[in-house]
């Protein structure tokens, strides 16, 4: 594997990579990589010839609130990790790199990122809609592969992607859990004992609800009883429980069908944690 921070010796490496093995994979990361991380490496690998994954920390969807600097960087254990997957190039660009000093751009992707996330984190689809369309363009990935845990941020690249004619697949990876049903995630690693314990809540809450409306119950009523659980539990609070079309993620008032989506967003301590489940 290879370790590169600059631009023109990443577009070197990957013409070299394209010629020598054939269609390439991006898989984004910000690092702190965990098994979530390694199942996108390996739908990767199984997808393409050539993988490489990037790990940016990614200040333009920090907002003035959350703690950048804070965000755990563990980048020799992340890149011995990416070496033993089979990971051919890891991008690893300093800031000054992705947003050169005057750099000035800015992407707002309607739709997807109203919202959700999108309203409890002001800016965040933006940030995370630039870096992934500059990534895009570094790369030049004939694939790239998000998971399905950030499912907001999946359909706000998918419209991206879209609108900016990127001529690349986007794939989604289903979401990699701890044995006991929590999805794995960076943030985990800042709960207690006791937050970790009662996180359990959320799935949980999210599965209850989920066989519910399958069975024909009021959307409303459900992801109310949803809520109060997860409060119940030792959240602090519920930015939100419900219900959404998969694609555009318009919310849904009723089960009609087609294919949808329970999102929930809940912070427990001081850790917001997110989750969902395919209806
Ligand atoms: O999901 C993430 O880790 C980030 O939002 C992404 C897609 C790498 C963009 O910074």
């Amino acid at each position: 594997m290879q370790t590169i921070n600059q631009l023109d010796a990443l577009r070197h490496h990957i013409s070299a990579l394209r010629v020598a093995k054939g269609r390439v994979a991006l898989v984004p990361t910000m690092g702190a990589l965990h098994d979530g991380h390694m199942a996108l490496v390996a739908a990767a690998r199984r997808h393409a010839d050539a993988v490489v994954v990037s790990i940016f920390v990614n200040p333009a969807q920090f907002g003035a609130h959350e703690d950048l600097d804070a965000y755990p960087r563990t980048m020799e254990r992340d890149a011995e990790l990416l070496r033993a997957a089979g990971v051919d190039i890891l991008w690893a660009p300093p800031a000054h790199i992705v947003y050169p000093p005057g750099f000035a751009t800015q992407l707002h992707v309607d739709g997807p990122s109203n919202g959700y996330c999108g309203a409890a984190r002001p800016g965040h689809f933006d940030g995370v809609a630039l870096v992934v369309a500059k990534l895009f363009n570094q790369v030049q990935p004939d694939v790239a592969f998000f998971g399905e845990k950030d499912f907001q941020q999946l359909a706000v690249i998918r419209q991206m992607a879209r609108d900016l004619d990127f001529a690349l697949e986007i794939l989604g990876v289903p979401i990699v859990r701890d044995a006991d049903g929590l999805a794995l995630s960076s943030r985990n690693a800042y709960l207690t004992a006791n937050e970790r314990a009662a996180a359990l809540a959320l799935p949980i809450a999210l599965g209850q609800a989920a066989a519910k409306i399958r069975a024909g119950d009021d959307v409303a009523r459900t992801l109310a009883a949803a809520k109060a659980d997860i409060l119940a539990a030792g959240f602090a609070r519920v930015d939100y429980v419900a219900l959404a079309d998969a694609v555009t993620l318009e919310e849904l008032h009723m089960f009609d069908g087609r294919p949808a989506r329970l999102l929930a967003a809940a912070k427990i301590g001081k850790t917001r944690l997110i989750d969902n489940l395919a209806i």
